[in-house]
């Protein structure tokens, strides 16, 4: 499963630009199995955790989130870019390679104590994800897991993040297929 996973992520050199091998997610959106068995994954390892949240991450997290908090009864809370929520909201920032972005997640959305996934596509430095656990803990929840689809694990086949487990279910590749 996770072979046929990673064979429907498309790699495009050079984008968006020079010397990046973007993991181009959108194609495993558009391979029907591959796609249900990446929500499956996680959807097994999940549904006996008494994980009540789902937190996915701004844009691409919001792709595969929302199926699984479906699938295992919990809901799920948009992390979201600056100034798309409205209400009061709090507010992490994160370093970028050129400047900063920030996440943000509505106030009163997650209870103190609510055990919480956090879920993206990829991760690269760590920095979306290490922002989006500050924003967590912030209003007291319980941030068990990160899980990315795509991602460098380390040599023990562990990652952590912030002292938590970070759950990765492909390494990037390097080049597309043939030619
Ligand atoms: C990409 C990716 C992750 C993040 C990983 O998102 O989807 O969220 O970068 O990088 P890091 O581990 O170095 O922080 P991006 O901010 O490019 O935007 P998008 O998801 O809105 O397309
Ligand atoms: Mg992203």
């Amino acid at each position: 499963r996770l072979q046929a996973i990673s064979d429907a992520i498309r790699v495009v050199p050079h984008f968006p630009k020079q010397g990046i091998m973007f993991q181009d997610i959108t194609t495993l959106l558009l391979d029907h199995k591959a796609f249900q068995h990446t929500i499956d994954i996680f959807v097994d390892r999940y549904r006996d955790m008494d994980i009540s949240v789902i937190a996915g991450v701004e844009a691409r997290g919001f792709m595969f989130g929302p199926s699984i908090a479906l699938a295992i009864g919990a809901k799920f809370v948009p992390l979201r870019k600056p100034k798309k929520l409205p209400g009061e909201v709090i507010a992490e920032a994160y370093e970028l390679e050129y400047g900063t972005d920030c996440l943000e997640m509505l106030v009163g959305a997650i209870p103190p104590g609510e055990r919480v996934i956090v879920i993206d596509d990829l991760v690269a430095t760590g920095g979306t994800l290490s922002a989006a656990i500050r924003l967590l803990e912030r209003v007291g929840a319980e941030v068990v897991e990160c899980a990315c689809v795509v991602g460098l694990r380390e040599v023990k086949g562990q990652r952590r993040l912030n002292g938590k487990p970070l759950y990765i279910l492909v390494e990037p590749r390097e080049i597309d297929g043939c030619c």
